[in-house]
């Protein structure tokens, strides 16, 4: 499937990292199904996307924690021939797990993981009608190394990591194809001041979100099932599977600066 005959849904379109990875698909000559709560920013997006004569783009507003949006949503893709659903949409916490409220367990677990679960297999049927269709579950690099101050979110991500893995297996006779991204932290209003604050003092990376896009395009490019962005992370992913007891002992030696930032 070339660019110009991706008809994708991305989810989260209007957030920091969505609004870039939607101005690189409409570049390369992708069709666009924009996907969050406020219609107005998508509609301000929309109107920035390049956009050729063999192009179109959409907005939907939607709720995707809502059944009844997630129907709505998937029978507007059925009608526009959608090929390839992009699940971007999320959120984070960055709090001691002892204060995270009960509500923001949930909101947080159904918004990451529940959600987009439904909204996945809400999509299989009509991905399948399609002769070759998209899967790609955006996830993170805290999906493979739990850190301190996001318990909840990296239940979510190392959840969707798992996901990932076992729809891309139980697909692996069809033509959909299910990716896993993980990016690393990125400069988007997701991360609070106190967040890119505690980044700076660790000496973490911290990706444009034009960057994320750009890897994106990549993992796709290549139909790559799994994507860790960064270095030394993606070392860090593996070093944390095989011998987690050194990352562990490498965190704790981090603790008190990231407790400074932790509330
Ligand atoms: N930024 C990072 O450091 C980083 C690193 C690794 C992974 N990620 C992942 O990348 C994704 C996007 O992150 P971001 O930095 O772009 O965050 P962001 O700027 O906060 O954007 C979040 C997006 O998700 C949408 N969204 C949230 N809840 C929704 C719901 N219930 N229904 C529909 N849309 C909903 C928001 O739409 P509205 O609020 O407009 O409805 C917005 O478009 C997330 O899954 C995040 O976990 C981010």
């Amino acid at each position: 499937m070339q660019w110009s005959e991706m008809r994708l849904v991305l989810t989260g379109a209007s957030g920091g990292l969505g609004q870039a990875i939607a101005l690189s698909l409409a570049g390369q000559g992708c069709s666009l199904m924009l996907v969050g709560r406020s219609e107005e920013k998508l509609e301000a997006l929309k109107a920035k996307l390049p956009r050729t004569q063999d192009q179109e783009h959409w907005v939907v507003a939607c709720d995707i924690t809502q059944p009844e949006s997630r129907d709505s949503l998937a029978c507007v893709a059925a009608a526009q021939g959608i090929n390839g659903l992009i699940n971007l949409a999320g959120s984070n916490q960055f709090v001691t797990f002892e204060n995270q409220q009960d509500d923001a367990i949930a909101e947080l677990v159904q918004t990451n993981l529940t959600a987009t679960l439904q909204l996945t297999r809400r999509f299989l049927p009509l991905l399948k009608q399609q002769p070759e269709s998209l899967v790609v579950n955006v996830g993170s690099i805290l999906g493979s190394i739990g850190f301190p101050g996001y318990a909840t979110y990296c239940a979510t991500k190392f959840a969707l990591r798992g996901f990932s893995e076992a729809l891309a297996r139980e697909l692996s006779d069809t033509a959909v194809q299910v990716l896993y991204f993980a990016p690393r932290a990125a400069r988007t209003s997701l991360n609070t001041d106190a967040v890119m604050a505690m980044n700076a003092q660790l000496g973490s990376a911290v990706d444009s979100a034009e960057t994320v896009a750009e890897a994106l395009l990549a993992a796709i490019a290549a139909r790559q099932p799994q994507t860790y962005l960064g270095w030394p992370e993606k070392l860090f992913v593996r070093v944390n599977a095989i011998a987690p007891g050194l990352v562990s002992r490498s965190l704790a030696k981090q603790l008190p600066i990231i407790k400074q930032f932790l509330n």
